[in-house]
């Protein structure tokens, strides 16, 4: 049988604890193929935990992630290589190879798991780095770029395979207003130029409804809410309106973790 699933991911009442501490505790979430979905949460509550476990690298303890309607944990390792091919990830920080030009950097996933030409790999180089605007970079090393210069490297790094899920871990955070807008505006572009379904973990407001098609809140392991933007800037459900207006008092505890 081979019909598309109407979701790109799904999590079932997904588990997951690293030793005795249990980060998340059923979380059930569905993606719809080409949405963009905000996960919003607390430092520390598990968003790039919970973007690793659709990646596989690491597996639920209990329940199941599916994608594109297969269960990532069931995957034998040639399956999983393939599905990584298929999913673009924008690191945090960028995750740029220190020691790789701009260039190499972006065109080591196509010398490794491709058998395209040089030619042909300059060519998507080109054409990734043109998306987002930086061409000029090219030859330069990481260490010659500004943060936000990195971030929109990382971006392009993320799409070199023409992913069909897009992964986004704090893609705007601790950036300056401007750079923070290009970055949104190339998420929403990306997406609609690639047709790609994107998955964006933040806690930050502003660009989470800027780009957001959709939204869920992550709280104490479980997805409290999860709306269209608009349903959500109006909630009231009292700790999503908290964290959406940033405000101390409220049912959200300083202490974001649980022991
Ligand atoms: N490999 C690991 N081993 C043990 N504990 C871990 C591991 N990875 C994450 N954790 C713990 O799981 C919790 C959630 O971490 P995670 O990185 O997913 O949070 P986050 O929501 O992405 O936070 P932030 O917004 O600060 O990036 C934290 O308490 C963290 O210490
Ligand atoms: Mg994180």
């Amino acid at each position: 049988m081979n019909t598309t699933p109407a979701s790109s991911v799904e999590m079932k009442d997904v588990h997951l604890a690293f030793g005795e501490k249990e980060i998340l505790s059923g979380i059930n979430l569905s993606v719809p193929q080409k949405a963009r979905l905000v996960i919003l949460g607390q430092s520390g509550g598990g968003k790039s935990t919970l973007l690793r476990l659709i990646l596989g690298i690491l597996r639920p303890t209990k329940g199941e992630v599916t994608f594109k309607g297969l269960t990532v944990s069931r995957m034998s390792r040639l399956r999983l290589n393939r599905m990584r091919q298929k999913i673009g990830m924008v690191y945090q920080y960028s995750a740029l190879i220190s020691s790789l030009s701009v260039r190499d950097n972006l065109a080591l996933p196509l010398e490794e798991l491709t058998r395209k030409s040089r030619d042909e790999i300059d060519q998507l180089v080109d054409e990734k780095l043109e998306l987002v605007g930086m061409a000029d970079a090219r030859d330069k090393m990481p260490a010659e770029l500004s943060g936000g210069m990195r971030k929109r490297i990382g971006l392009a790094r993320g799409i070199i395979m023409d992913p069909e899920l897009i992964l986004y871990d704090e893609p705007s955070a601790g950036l300056d207003p401007v750079i923070s807008s290009v970055i949104n505006e190339l998420i929403i572009s990306l997406s609609e130029k690639i047709g790609a379904t994107s998955i964006i973990v933040t806690h930050e407001m502003d660009s989470a409804f800027k780009v957001a098609t959709h939204m869920a809140m992550l709280y104490q392991g479980t997805i409290i809410a999860a709306d269209t933007p608009e349903r959500f800037k109006n909630s009231d459900n009292p700790v999503v309106a908290q964290f959406i207006a940033g405000e101390t008092e409220g049912p959200i505890l300083q202490a974001p973790q649980k022991t």
